[in-house]
């Protein structure tokens, strides 16, 4: 018997206090992220905050976010009015960490210097970075009963555990400053010695700094380093967060072989860091209008009608409902596949809507399929 995800248990489940949606891009983190939130909030009642990522724009809009400033705004329309909704500004982000660590001249200094402002708003990892950080100061905030947390749109879903730390390895400082080393009596070299060893930067990056890199970077860090180190103890702190029970992970995939796949090394990876993996979102998945019409019935039937001519509206649709039909048998085969080999891994289903999901009833639908 497959392991069903109650959604609506982990929400109605007051010790559950973060909630993060994480999965490869384009999946609906940020649609499931923002369903999940607004149902907590109506068919709950707990207070509760969605940390959106890069939103598309009418879903910004319905949430009420039309400017990125950073802070939480109450959405409107909303039964209870216990849903705030904020979108991630990464560089402020970065901003308000450094104006936290030290005094307003020496961030001054940070905020000009060139790296800082590439890096701020650039690097790879700034914005899985950034993400937990506002993570952490929302919950220390304690204002909220839920926090419901959207990550970065990334090629994989383990840049978001993984960014961080590399992030915060490299600002450290030691590895900087060892990378360093060489380049003060050797000039340039070092240059391809940091991307080398790294693989920190990329193309575009190296376009905007060029030459001057050298000076800036040695700036920057001397500047990052003696007003505040400990970029990696924070990373650690945030990482506690995640493994304690307070939190649950949802990894949103779209049932095919390589989301699911990675979807597979992610919950791995999760087990390795004991993170707790509360499910698997199974988003978009495929349903047909007419069940009983099998594919090969209906292409036979198609061609019938072509030799007949002058039905080819009707020869179209049934092509589409074949089409769609093997698409959903290919679509289950992966998911039995999924849930054979991970089966202690629960898994909630929900069905791809007609159209894209901008506004709050659609919102609304998606929580609704999600516990269904
Ligand atoms: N169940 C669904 N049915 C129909 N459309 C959906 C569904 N879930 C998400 N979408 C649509 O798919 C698109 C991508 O969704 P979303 O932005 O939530 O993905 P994402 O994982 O956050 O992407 P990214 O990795 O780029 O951040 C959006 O246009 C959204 O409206
Ligand atoms: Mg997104």
């Amino acid at each position: 018997m497959p392991l069903e995800l109650d959604i609506d248990a982990i929400l109605a489940d007051l010790s559950v206090r973060i909630i993060v949606c994480c999965g490869p891009g384009g999946v609906g983190k940020t649609t499931t992220a923002a369903a999940l939130a607004l149902r907590a909030a109506e068919q709950h009642g707990r207070r509760t905050v969605v940390l959106t990522i890069d939103p598309a724009r009418r879903l910004a809009q319905s949430l009420g976010l039309v400017e990125l400033d950073n802070t939480p705004r109450q959405v409107k329309g909303v039964a209870g009015n216990e849903l705030f909704a904020m979108m991630l500004d990464m560089k402020r982000t970065f901003d308000e960490v450094v104006l936290a660590h030290t005094n307003p001249r020496r961030a001054e200094e940070i905020f000009a210097n060139p790296f800082y402002q590439a890096m701020s708003s650039t690097f790879a990892g700034t914005q899985e970075y950034m993400a937990m950080e506002k993570l952490g100061q929302l919950r220390a905030a304690d204002e909220w009963n839920l926090i419901v947390v959207d990550t970065p749109p990334s090629r994989s879903a383990l840049d978001f555990l993984d960014a961080p730390a590399r992030l915060a390895r490299f600002l450290d400082g030691r590895m900087l400053r060892l990378l360093l080393a060489p380049a003060r009596a050797g000039g340039r070299s070092m240059f391809n010695l940091v991307t080398a060893a790294s693989g920190l930067f990329s193309k575009a990056f190296q376009k905007i700094l060029g030459a001057q890199l050298l000076t800036e970077l040695s700036g920057f860090v001397s500047a990052l380093d003696s007003t505040f180190g400990g970029f990696r103890d924070r990373a650690d702190e945030t990482y506690r967060v995640l493994q304690d029970r307070e939190t649950a992970f949802l990894v949103v995939a779209a049932p095919e072989q390589d989301g699911l796949r990675e979807a597979a090394f992610f919950a791995r990876r999760l087990g390795e860091e004991r993170m707790p993996l509360a499910g698997l979102i199974l988003n978009k998945v495929h349903q047909v209008e007419a069940p009983g019409l099998d594919a090969e019935t209906s292409l036979s039937a198609a061609t019938r009608l072509d030799e007949l001519g002058d039905h080819a509206a009707t020869a179209d649709t049934l092509r589409i409902h074949a089409a769609l039909l093997q698409q959903t048998v290919r679509e289950s085969r992966v998911a039995a596949e999924f849930r054979a080999a991970h089966p202690a891994v629960a898994v909630a289903i929900v069905a791809a809507l007609a159209s894209d999901v901008h506004d709050l009833d659609g919102l609304r639908e998606i929580g609704a399929a999600l516990t269904d």
